[in-house]
């Protein structure tokens, strides 16, 4: 066995990956999530974040499954993500072979780590889901459009904003830069139940993480732009977005994430706008845009992006992300 393999079962060699190992892992992620994958633009990241352990599994020296885990929680807790099977060994078991191994790996060598939290997109039904705590159910509204039409788009909701509409319109959604701000912001104790936050979560691009510390300086790291309700000391409303990155969909595009939280409809909106305004300069050629909300506001902003020529609703009409979590 390599130095970097860790072990094997199931016929199966588990190794750390390595950046060589890119093309091989390419190679069984074609066509995952319909075309937005991470993976291609995060792995070579992945290789040296602290914290992350990414496995793969080799059959006869071919690459056959990946899972990483994201040590959080001041090592308490791992998320693991990126769960990817060869297309000709899926609908074997090997997801459950791999995920037992990780889970055994990431034990050994975090052995403070109790929990294992995850986020999926799709519902695999209650008999799955009993193995799980749920923890929350976010909605998605996903849009699509060329990123040169996306002016018209945002010209076309500020128009919309109906400065009557709702109690809290007249709050300013202002932009948060400072480190220490959005620290002090974050650690408030009362944030979550004021923002309603999923499991007392940020899911930051599908990255759930609890509300300390240790937690803040991850996403310290992953250059966010973020928006708060700035109308007082306790605002009922925050928003971030991941710089836009590229994505395999239709030969080649960009992938857009904003997260919302708080269940302020007027404080969406503008969120929303805000964060396609400041983001217009990075952006260029299709863009997909995934917007994480509240269930409760997912409506208003549906209707309130419906109507423009050509960027329009993507995906399916609704969908959900899941934050599931169980005992490691
Ligand atoms: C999803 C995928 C990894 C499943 O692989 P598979 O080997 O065919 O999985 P199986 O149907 O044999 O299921 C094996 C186990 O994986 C679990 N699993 C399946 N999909 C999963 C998912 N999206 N997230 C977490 N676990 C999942 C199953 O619940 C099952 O667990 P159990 O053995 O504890 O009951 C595979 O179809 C794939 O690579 N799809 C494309 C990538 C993708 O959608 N990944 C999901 C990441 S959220």
């Amino acid at each position: 066995m390599n130095s970097h393999c860790v072990g094997e079962s199931d016929g199966l060699t588990f190794c750390l990956a390595r950046p060589e190992d890119y093309d091989d892992v390419m190679a069984i992620s074609q066509d995952i999530y319909g075309g937005n994958d991470y993976l291609p633009h995060r792995y070579h990241s992945w290789m040296t974040e602290p914290g992350r352990v990414v496995i793969i599994a080799r059959r006869d020296g071919k690459l056959v499954a990946l899972e990483s885990g994201l040590v959080v929680d001041g090592g308490e807790t791992v998320i693991v993500e990126g769960l990817r099977v060869c297309p000709n060994e899926r609908g074997r078991g090997l997801a459950g072979v791999i995920q037992k191994f990780v889970d055994g790996y990431i034990k050994k060598v975090y052995p403070n780590v109790k929990t294992k939290r995850l986020t999926r997109g799709d519902d695999p039904g209650p008999e799955k889901l009993r193995k799980f705590t749920l923890l929350a159910r976010r909605a998605i509204l996903s849009l699509l459009g060329n990123s040169e039409d996306f002016n018209s788009f945002v010209s076309g909701l500020k128009e919309k904003l109906d400065p009557s509409d709702g109690s809290n319109s007249s709050r300013p959604l202002v932009p948060i830069k400072d480190f220490d701000a959005l620290k002090a912001l974050l650690l408030d104790s009362d944030l979550s139940s004021r923002l309603q936050l999923p499991g007392g979560a940020i899911i930051q691009d599908w990255e759930p993480l609890k509300l300390m510390e240790s937690n803040l300086h991850i996403l310290a790291k992953r250059n966010l732009t973020w928006f708060v309700d700035g109308s007082c000391a306790k605002p009922l409303f925050m928003s971030l977005h991941t710089p836009p990155y590229p994505i395999p969909f239709n030969g080649g595009s960009l992938r857009f994430n904003i997260d919302l939280y708080g269940t302020d409809t007027s404080l969406a909106k503008k969120a929303l706008i805000a964060h396609l305004d400041s983001a217009k300069s990075e952006i260029q050629g299709i863009v997909v845009v995934h917007i994480y909300m509240h269930k409760a506001i997912w409506e208003d902003l549906k209707q309130f992006c419906v109507g423009h020529d050509t960027v329009k609703q993507f995906y399916w009409d609704y969908w959900e992300q899941l934050l599931l979590e169980r005992e490691l």
